[in-house]
């Protein structure tokens, strides 16, 4: 178990993760030049990497090696970007700002963006299809299955079209659970059981409470993305602030409030830290980053 404090493990995760994106995605000098500008721009200089930080954190639990969690840190993150430029276009909640920057279909073009997505998911999974990641290549396919389910209809972009699906609608508790827990648990959950997987040190009972774990860290960071949405400003965000309001979202704020909705974040936050207890200090590292994911303020 490492001595180094909360802060300085997550400032240097996040530089090694900014390090290892920037040497998997394609040189902007590389034909297509526009495209890969456009990649690199999506990706590169913003975004507080949380899925990379799960990845390692459930990584060094299960005594993976460094190398193995870049690689995984950087396919989970790689498909969040490209869910992100998705996310943005007109055709969906039509943002102009990203990570303090202006969206991809603003700063280039929706067309560009549409392939920035497409590419970015296909070098996820190239990524980790390239080297060996886990002790028995059984795990590592299984890692390859849990990443595309985490990603398609069943997981992410299945969240995403709920989500749609939803807007100017009354959602019941059931209902907005089940459409947080896709479009933004599921990619979640599964940054944590893929950095487990890449070590081999954990038994079951361990790998099972870990995704306990993740499910729960999915639900409430979106719940606290609905709340800063509600609460914050655009400055801070970096991403228009109020937003889910003007498109008739229906979010935890619309449903609870934002005491309560905030409430909920801590109860979770609760639930998710007493599933580590059994784990021991190893899980420290996943207990601050559930307390910072409640805590951010963007
Ligand atoms: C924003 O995710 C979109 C959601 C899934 C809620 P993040 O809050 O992790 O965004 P970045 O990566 O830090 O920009
Ligand atoms: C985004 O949810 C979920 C995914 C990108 C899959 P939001 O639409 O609430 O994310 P933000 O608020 O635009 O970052
Ligand atoms: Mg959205
Ligand atoms: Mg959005
Ligand atoms: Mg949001």
């Amino acid at each position: 178990m490492s001595l180094t404090n909360f802060a300085t493990w997550m400032d240097s995760i996040q530089r090694r993760s900014e390090l290892a994106l920037a040497a998997v995605l394609p040189e902007a000098s590389v034909a297509p030049t526009r495209l890969h500008e456009a990649m690199r721009y999506a990706v590169l200089g913003g975004g507080k990497r949380v899925r990379p930080l799960l990845v390692h954190a459930a990584g060094e639990l299960a005594g993976a090696t460094a190398t193995r969690l870049d690689r995984v840190a950087c396919a989970v993150e790689l498909i969040h970007a490209y869910s992100l430029v998705h996310d943005d276009l007109p055709c969906m909640d039509n943002d102009v700002l990203r990570r303090g920057k202006p969206t991809v279909h603003v700063e280039f073009d929706e067309a560009t963006a549409l392939l920035v997505g497409d590419a970015l998911q296909a070098l996820a999974f190239q990524v980790i299809s390239e080297a060996p990641l886990a002790d028995a290549p059984s795990v590592q396919l299984d890692m390859l299955a849990r990443l595309a389910r985490a990603s398609g209809s069943r997981g992410m972009a299945g969240g995403q079209a709920i989500d749609l699906e939803a807007v100017g609608k009354q959602l019941t508790r059931e209902e907005l659970e089940f459409m947080h827990i896709h479009k933004t648990g599921a990619l979640i959950r599964a940054s944590v059981s893929l950095g487990a997987r890449c070590g081999s040190s954990l038994g079951p009972d361990a790998i099972e409470r870990l995704d306990r774990y993740g499910k729960l860290v999915g639900l409430l960071f979106q719940v606290v993305d609905d709340i800063l949405d509600a609460q914050s400003d655009t400055a801070t965000l970096g991403k228009t602030a109020g937003k889910d309001a003007d498109h008739n979202k229906p979010t935890y704020v619309t449903l609870l409030g934002l005491t309560e909705a905030r409430a909920l974040a801590e109860s979770l936050l609760d639930e998710a830290r007493n599933t580590l207890t059994p784990l021991g200090d190893g899980a420290n590292r996943l207990d601050e980053l559930a307390t910072f994911i409640v805590h951010r303020r963007f």
